[in-house]
């Protein structure tokens, strides 16, 4: 935790620990760009982007891309208000003309994949060129074998529930800066 928040940011009342601090996000998710810029050098790369909780890492992420991109966000929701298990991912693509084009889809985490496996293979049914994945967080889960990998990730984590830097806890915690364990409370999970 930065120590300079405590005082100031009230939110840090709730947290535990730090799982990730800002400054590694900031290196990792810098990396993580200079890679794709060189993979999609030449290309035209439209992003898919699961809205609400890959806001914050893809408004870094893209920073660091030279690319002629296109951004599409959609909303996928799979964890309604206070739930922290998924209960199964619900989204609408919009009609663009996905024929032909090279797709990324971003999200904040891949935890179980139903969420990305639903969105890879709707893209690839409306034609697109190619499908990958890239997540800020991979969830280590060693309980789904037959999950598949993200194709790009900025780390791996423990399996347990994260907020912070776009990830959320009944929409709560987004903003802050760190990626953090919630401490355990009352209304909290
Ligand atoms: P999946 O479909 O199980 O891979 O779940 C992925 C989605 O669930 C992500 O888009 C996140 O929004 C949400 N999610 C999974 N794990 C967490 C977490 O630890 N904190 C907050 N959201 C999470
Ligand atoms: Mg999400």
């Amino acid at each position: 935790m930065n120590p300079t928040d405590r005082p100031r940011n009230c939110l840090y009342r709730d947290i535990e620990r730090v799982v990730v601090p800002r400054e590694e996000i900031a290196a990792r998710v810098a990396d993580l760009g200079d890679r794709l810029a060189r993979e999609y050098v030449g290309r035209e790369l439209t992003i898919v982007a699961v809205m609400t909780g890959s806001l914050i890492f893809l408004a870094d992420l893209v920073r660091r891309l030279p690319l002629r991109l296109r951004l599409v966000l959609i909303a996928v929701c799979s964890y309604p208000g206070k739930s922290t298990a998924s209960q199964g991912p619900r989204f609408e693509l919009p009609d663009a003309d996905w024929a032909g084009q090279e797709v990324l889809v971003v999200d904040d985490i891949l935890d179980s994949g139903q969420t990305m496996a639903a969105l890879v293979e709707a893209i690839r049914s409306r034609g697109a060129a190619g499908v990958r994945t890239c997540v800020l967080l991979d969830k280590r889960r060693n309980d789904l074998p037959d999950r598949r990998e993200p194709d790009y990730h900025a780390f791996t984590v423990d399996n347990e529930f994260l907020v912070g830097y776009g990830l959320d806890y009944d929409n709560l915690y987004r903003n802050l800066p760190d990626i953090c364990v919630l401490r355990r409370g009352e209304d909290l999970p």
